[in-house]
Formats: structure tokens, C-alpha cells, sequence
């Protein structure tokens, strides 16, 4: 088995830094003028964490690539880590937001689309009712909020390395069997352990011990793990899943804001779910900021009552622009004319087609690395074997070697998304496109085992 030589690392890292600074002094330019007006000179503190020593400057984004103020062209296969995953401006959203902004842009009024959107999320996704807002994080928080109405329990149970959104109560870690904040989590309101039972996934026994006391109100769960690498449920889980929480009277939210990947009723729609409760949000309007989540009968039966009441406080399920007539003009379009099957049917032989590239290349040089395949998300990780559980990730998370195949990657033309190594094919992603990553993927990997 291959090893990598620690100083090649270095020697690389140093060398790449160079030819990014060379070739990018406008988004340098922008950078030293930004930081004296927004805090670490981004508007949202993601956007330092790409690979170099600052981030690229955007010009323009379109279908599946990116141009930068220095005039690069870059195939992007982050896609705005899934706000874009079906392409940057689709034609079909650009001309319905176009129209829809003439006509009001928040009313604090149902539009007839948000009666098309609601059928359309029915019949792909199951759940009979549905409710706006305005991201995943939010659709989480009103979920959780619900659950804890339904069942009039406190806790929630999430499975550690999850990542759904800012919610607070997810932010947890799993350290020695104790639940702590997360690191680097800023601001924990309170000590999470008071409002989260964390177990690892694919833990069926440890299930079963978290919800035996009755005393939590939902599982949040992504159906795959999605944001520590790609980790797939071993093949029993979600029965045991299903079957536990139903048994311990435990709502199931079902997160599906990656795992849309799969296809137009996401995971749950694919492998025949259950769920009580779905949440998404990301690419249902193209990344015009919308999300959605869908409830049961029974969840329904036990919260209308509440949500049509005159004494419900404004604290409630939204806020002002909510299911505004834009966004959902711009989901009805991305639903119907963008995250379609025909769409799909071109993208999964382009993702197995990248699978495999990187495939060969690890066999081609015996790098002890793994990759994994999600419908039409890709991942590659540096361990030999797929991790079962986000600890198990976590322990063998190399930040510098992933900063290095980011930069390079970079260098390049190809954007990977900043927290791990994952790539998105989009409809516009062309088998081209694929093979560019394959031939730049190889270089990398021979680089750095000298
Ligand atoms: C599975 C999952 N759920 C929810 C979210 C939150 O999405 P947003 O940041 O758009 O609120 C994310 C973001 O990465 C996610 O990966």
C-alpha cells in the first residue's frame, strides 16, 4: 500500500499557494479592500474556508461553471454545495422569476403555484401537507418544533458528525459517549446534552437505549450521511430505524436536502421510506432561497388544530417572506422543468462515469483511498475503507491533504466543494467535464506520492 510522504505535502501546499496568487490578484485586490468592511472579508464565514490563502471573487455562474473576476473558467463541481446542484441559472427559473418579479415579489398572500407546489412535493415525496420556508435549517427548526408539539417530549435524538443546518440542538458531538457542543460551535445556548441524545449512525442497539426511556420527541436524520464524507446505511438500518422510533413513539424526520441527489423524491422515494416528518430545501428553487417540509395524517390531525387557532403566538412556523410569490414561482419552475426525471437519467451515468474514473486511479496507483457514490454525488475519502459513522470519519479527516487536492484541483479550473470531497454532476455537467476531473484527479494523486 502507497504512502504519503508528509513533507510532500508541505513542498506541494507551498508551491500550489504560489501559482494561485500569481494567477488571481483581482480577488486579491477585492479581498484586502472587503476586509475593511466585512468581518474576515466575506459576507458569510464559509466563504473563507476554500482552498488558498483567499477566496476567488465571482463573476458569474452558469449552468455547470463558474468565471472569477480574473477571468478563470472553472468546471464546478461544489454547485453552491447543492443550492445549485441542478445548474447555475436554469433558463426555465430565470424566466419565471423574471415574470413573477413584475407581479409582486411578497404578499403575505397564497399564489396559485404555491397549490402546484404543494400537490407536486405530495405525489414525490408521499407526505400529504406540506409548509414553506425559507431554508433547510429553517425547515429543520419547524420540524423539531412540531415534533415536540405532537409528542409533548423535549429531547431530540441525531446521530453524531450530522450537520443540518445552524439548528442548535444539532450542533453536537459525541466525545467518549458524552454529548458536548460541537467545536468551534459559537454561542451554544445551553449545554446540549439538556436538549440531544447523540448515537453513532448505523448503531442499532444504541437506537433502541436512546429512545427506551420515551423521553424524545424526534430523530433527525439525513437517510445517508452526507456531510462527513458519503456514508451509506448498512442494508437493515432504516427498517430497524422505522421500526424502533415507531416503537418508542418517536416522530422520524426524514432530512433530504442532499440526499435529493438520489432522485426527483429524493432517497425516501427511492428506497420506500416512511417518514413522519421530510425536510429539504438548497435546489428546490435553484438556490433562490426556499425550503419545504412535508408532515403525516397524524401529524397534521394533531397540529392544525393549533396552527388555524387565534391564540397561536407569532413565534409559529415562519416569518414575513415565507412561501413569497417569487421564490415559489422559481420552485415551481426548478419542480417541474429542472429536477426532473428526465434530467436524472442524464446525470447518473455521467456521476458512475466519475465514480469510476476516480476508481481507476486509486487502483491505477495503489493510494490506500475509497470512493463512494450517492445517485449523482460523488465522494472520495483517505481512508481504504468507507467509514460506517461520522466518528469513525472524523478520525481519519486529513484537513491538509484535503486543503492540498482542493488547491490543485483548483489551479486547475475545478472547484471542489470546501468541507470534504465531494462533487456534484449537474445537467450540464458533460462526460468532458468528467474526464477533466479524472486526468486532474490522477496528476494530483501522482504528485503527491512523488
Ligand atoms: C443535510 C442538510 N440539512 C440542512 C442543511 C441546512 O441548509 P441551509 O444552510 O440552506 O439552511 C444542510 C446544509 O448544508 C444540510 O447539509
Amino acid at each position: 500500500m502507497k504512502r504519503i510522504d508528509r513533507s510532500q505535502i508541505k513542498k506541494l501546499m507551498a508551491e500550489e499557494e504560489k501559482v494561485f496568487v500569481r494567477d488571481h490578484p483581482r480577488s486579491r485586490k477585492l479581498f484586502e479592500r472587503a476586509k475593511k468592511s466585512l468581518l474576515a472579508g466575506v459576507p458569510m464565514n464559509w466563504m473563507v474556508r476554500w482552498a488558498g490563502p483567499y477566496p476567488i471573487f465571482a463573476n458569474e455562474g452558469r449552468g455547470a461553471y463558474v468565471t472569477d473576476v480574473d477571468g478563470h473558467r472553472y468546471l464546478d463541481l461544489c454547485l453552491g454545495d447543492t443550492g445549485s446542484m441542478f445548474g447555475h441559472s436554469p433558463r426555465p427559473v430565470v424566466d419565471s422569476v423574471t415574470k413573477q418579479v413584475r407581479k409582486g415579489i411578497t404578499m403575505m398572500l397564497p399564489t396559485e403555484d404555491s397549490v402546484w407546489v404543494g400537490e407536486e412535493l405530495a405525489k414525490r415525496f408521499g407526505l400529504p401537507y406540506w409548509q414553506i420556508a425559507m431554508t433547510a435549517t429553517d425547515a429543520n427548526r419547524f420540524s423539531i418544533r412540531l415534533a415536540r408539539h405532537v409528542t409533548k417530549r423535549s429531547k431530540i435524538l441525531v446521530v453524531n458528525g450530522c450537520y443540518h443546518g445552524t439548528v442548535d440542538e444539532t450542533l453536537v458531538n459525541l466525545e467518549g459517549g458524552r454529548v458536548v457542543p460541537r467545536s468551534g460551535n459559537i454561542g451554544p445556548p445551553v449545554d446540549p446534552a439538556e436538549t440531544t441524545k447523540v448515537i453513532e449512525f448505523n448503531d442499532v442497539e444504541a437506537l433502541e437505549k436512546s429512545l427506551e426511556p420515551k423521553d424524545v420527541a424526534c430523530a433527525l436524520m439525513e437517510p445517508a450521511m452526507t456531510n462527513r464524507g458519503i456514508i451509506l446505511p448498512d442494508p437493515d438500518y432504516h427498517d430497524a430505524l422505522r421500526e424502533i422510533t415507531r416503537k418508542y413513539g418517536t416522530l422520524l424526520i426524514i432530512d433530504e436536502t442532499h440526499t435529493i441527489c438520489c432522485g426527483i423524491g429524493g432517497y425516501t422515494a427511492a428506497h420506500g421510506l416512511e417518514p413522519d416528518i421530510i425536510t429539504m430545501g438548497k435546489p428546490l428553487a435553484s438556490g433562490v432561497p426556499i425550503a419545504a417540509f412535508g408532515i403525516s395524517q397524524y401529524v397534521a390531525d394533531r397540529v392544525m388544530e393549533r396552527i388555524l387557532s387565534d391564540g397561536t403566538d407569532e413565534s409559529g412556523l415562519g416569518g414575513t417572506l415565507t412561501g413569497n410569490a417569487l421564490a415559489v414561482a422559481a420552485m415551481r419552475a426548478t419542480l417541474k422543468q429542472v429536477i426532473t426525471k428526465k434530467n436524472f437519467d442524464k446525470m447518473l451515468p455521467l456521476a458512475k462515469r466519475f465514480e469510476k474514473g476516480v476508481q481507476n486511479v486509486i487502483d491505477r496507483t495503489g493510494i490506500p483511498w475509497h470512493v463512494v457514490r450517492l445517485g449523482v454525488r460523488i465522494e472520495y475519502h483517505n481512508t481504504p475503507k468507507p467509514p460506517r459513522n461520522g466518528g469513525e470519519y472524523e478520525a481519519s479527516k486529513d484537513y491538509e491533504l484535503e486543503r492540498l487536492m482542493h488547491l490543485m484541483a483548483l489551479n486547475r479550473g475545478i472547484l471542489l466543494t470546501p468541507f470534504h470531497n465531494m462533487a456534484l454532476i449537474s445537467p450540464y455537467t458533460t462526460a468532458k467535464d468528467v474526464d477533466l476531473h479524472t486526468k486532474v484527479f490522477g496528476e494530483s494523486v501522482s504528485k503527491l506520492l512523488g
